[in-house]
């Protein structure tokens, strides 16, 4: 299913892209929202450290795994390279109908984190942010870093997603909010 260009796959249908810091849970969450035997893998940029990951779902939608951004290891520069590459992941993705952008709900949002989510607030993208890893706190914490992210974020706690992939907790919450964005982008072309 590679697209001729072999770098992404050549489809009309709406896409979702997941963004997030490496190691945040997003290989994870893909599985877990899609169960991996549905999971088929529609193309891979070739020969490139960082990729974007295409995966087709029934013919229904496309979902993009954006490279990880903030590896403590990776050198400056090569952290430097996720915002080109992103900006040409969008500019060339019409059919874009919204990003999904996981956060560790343990940790405080990075930098990074802050620096994707105006980029995609300045490009008024659909956004659903995701807080992963929820089964490694307690209910009444888990509930009050959400509350801490959202408050330091400015979004509406509404607006954010508790998710665990080892416990599926957010897992239907998720794929309905992602549901709704892909027909939103469906009807508005
Ligand atoms: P990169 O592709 O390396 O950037 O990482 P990623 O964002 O795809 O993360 P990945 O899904 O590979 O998960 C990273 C680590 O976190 C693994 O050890 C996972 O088992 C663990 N992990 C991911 N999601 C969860 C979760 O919801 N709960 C718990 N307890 N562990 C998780
Ligand atoms: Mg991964």
């Amino acid at each position: 299913m590679a697209a001729a260009s072999g770098w992404r796959p050549e489809s009309d249908l709406p896409e979702i892209a997941f963004a997030g810091r490496s190691n945040v849970g997003k290989s994870s969450l893909l599985n877990k929202l899609v169960g991996r035997r549905s999971l088929a893998r529609v193309s891979r940029t070739p020969g490139r450290t960082r990729e974007i990951n295409f995966f087709r779902v029934n013919d229904l939608f496309v979902l993009a795994d954006l490279p990880g951004y903030g590896y403590a290891r990776i050198s400056k520069e090569r952290k430097a390279e996720w915002r080109p590459l992103l900006e040409m992941y969008l500019a060339k993705t019409p059919r874009l109908a919204g990003v999904v952008q996981l956060l560790d709900m343990r940790r405080e949002p990075s930098e990074d984190d802050v620096a994707m989510l105006d980029f995609l607030a300045e490009l008024e993208m659909p956004t659903i942010v995701v807080l992963t890893k929820s089964d490694k706190l307690s209910r009444a914490a888990a509930s009050e870093r959400a509350d801490a992210i959202a408050r330091s974020l400015e979004l509406d706690p509404e607006q954010t997603i508790p998710f665990s992939s080892v416990t599926g907790e957010g897992r239907d919450e998720l794929a309905s909010a992602i549901a709704t964005l892909v027909a939103a982008r469906t009807n508005a072309s």
